[in-house]
């Protein structure tokens, strides 16, 4: 295994995740990167990958209800806009974190935000 160059310690990266052509609009796809949980979702020709683990409690968004671009947790309904992460209703206390992604060569690519 080839070392980090000088000074490219801890730099983010990305991570290829899926073909985008088997991602399910309706379907999320949950991932685990860098120990994170990321839920990976395709809304047409766009995708976008959120923090995985709801806010209320420990569930994966990516198990829950997807339609209209919100997803719906699975066990108390909280809800996100998929684009952006917000939090639309109260139970799910705040909004969710996104991170970047690219489709590069029919593959879906995800860079992790920090998230202190
Ligand atoms: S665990 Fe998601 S709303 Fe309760």
């Amino acid at each position: 295994m080839t070392p980090p160059p000088p000074g490219d310690a801890g730099a983010p990266s990305w991570h290829d995740v899926a073909a985008f052509d088997d991602l399910d609009s309706d379907f999320p796809l949950g991932v685990e990167i860098e120990g994170q949980h990321v839920g990976v979702f395709r809304q047409g020709d766009e995708v976008y990958a959120l923090e995985n683990v709801c806010p209320h409690a420990y569930a994966l968004l990516s198990q829950g209800f997807l339609e209209g671009g919100v997803i719906e947790c699975p066990l108390h309904a909280a809800q996100f806009e998929v684009a952006t992460g917000r939090c639309l209703n109260e139970i799910g206390q705040r909004d969710l974190a996104c991170h970047s992604t690219k489709i590069e060569a029919g593959r879906v690519l995800v860079m992790l935000k920090l998230v202190s």
